[in-house]
């Protein structure tokens, strides 16, 4: 055996094939196996998709960068968990495409903050942050007043229904519909909308104003919708800390 190795290491590519050989041994052992199983997490049976107005106000939050300044993953750690609730888990955010963990946190943890504050603290945070704030260093993103443009909305839940996500037919269908529902409590389309996607879902005037789809409506439907699509987390931290 010293002799093999003796031999081996005067020739060097021969001892750098062996490293290589060696060394993966750890990386197939770790990765070959997930390659035959179909899922890697379990998605939790209460997990529910974004209605369409949440998906809209998701677009938003992308195309505003707020991503940059807020991640949406919350350690497990003691005190993150003390700050800001259960830990994340890989599975709340399966259905999230492109996901939104993000790296930075020059403002808090977001993965939480679906209803801890009321719609009207939203609306004024995001149009002035200093005005709830008085210290706040979040810019100010006023425009989100402007009308919602809905183009898009039924093509974007039909491309996510073909990566997975479990949007049928008939979300697709009525998504345009839906959208405009959930931030008309008094409207027609609500029934639908709740059939859908569960009882749960927040349908409200986001923006305080139910005659008009605005930008600040979807938004706010979603930074509600954080932390609320699965009980799934707060189950597991509830068993563990029994
Ligand atoms: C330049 C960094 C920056 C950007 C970009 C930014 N924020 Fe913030 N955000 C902060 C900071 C700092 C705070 C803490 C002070 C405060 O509440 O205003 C904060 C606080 C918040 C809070 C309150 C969180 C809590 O639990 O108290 C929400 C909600 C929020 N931001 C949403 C957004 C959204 C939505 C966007 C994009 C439209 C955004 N932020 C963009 C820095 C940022």
């Amino acid at each position: 055996m010293l002799k093999l190795h003796y031999n081996l290491e005067k020739i060097s590519m021969g001892l750098v094939g062996a490293i290589i050989a060696v060394a993966s041994v750890g990386g197939i052992v770790e990765i070959a196996p997930l390659f035959t199983i179909e899922q890697t997490v379990e998605i939790p049976d209460d997990l529910r998709p974004h209605t369409p107005l949440e998906l809209a106000g998701r677009e938003i939050y992308i195309r505003e960068g707020c991503y940059a300044c807020h991640s949406q993953m919350v350690r497990s750690l003691a005190d993150e968990i003390d700050r800001y609730g259960p830990y994340s888990l890989a599975a709340e955010s399966a259905w999230d495409r492109p996901m939104l963990w993000g790296s930075k946190r020059t403002g808090p943890d977001l993965a939480r903050v679906g209803e801890k504050y009321s719609d009207a603290w939203h609306v004024a945070h995001l149009i002035d942050p200093r005005s709830v704030i008085p210290v706040s260093i979040m810019p100010a993103y006023p425009w989100l007043t402007r009308p919602l443009e809905t183009d898009l909305i039924e093509g974007n839940l039909a491309t996510l229904a073909r990566l997975g996500v479990p949007y049928d037919e008939t979300m697709v269908e009525n998504a345009l519909a839906d959208a405009r529902a959930q931030a008309r409590p008094d409207s027609d389309g609500v029934d639908g909308l709740l059939e859908r996607y569960g009882e749960d879902i927040a349908v409200r005037a986001f923006d305080g104003d139910p005659s008009s789809l605005t930008e600040m409506d979807a938004l706010v439907a979603y930074l509600q919708s954080l932390g609320t699509l699965t009980d799934a987390p707060y189950e597991m931290l509830a068993e563990e800390t029994r």
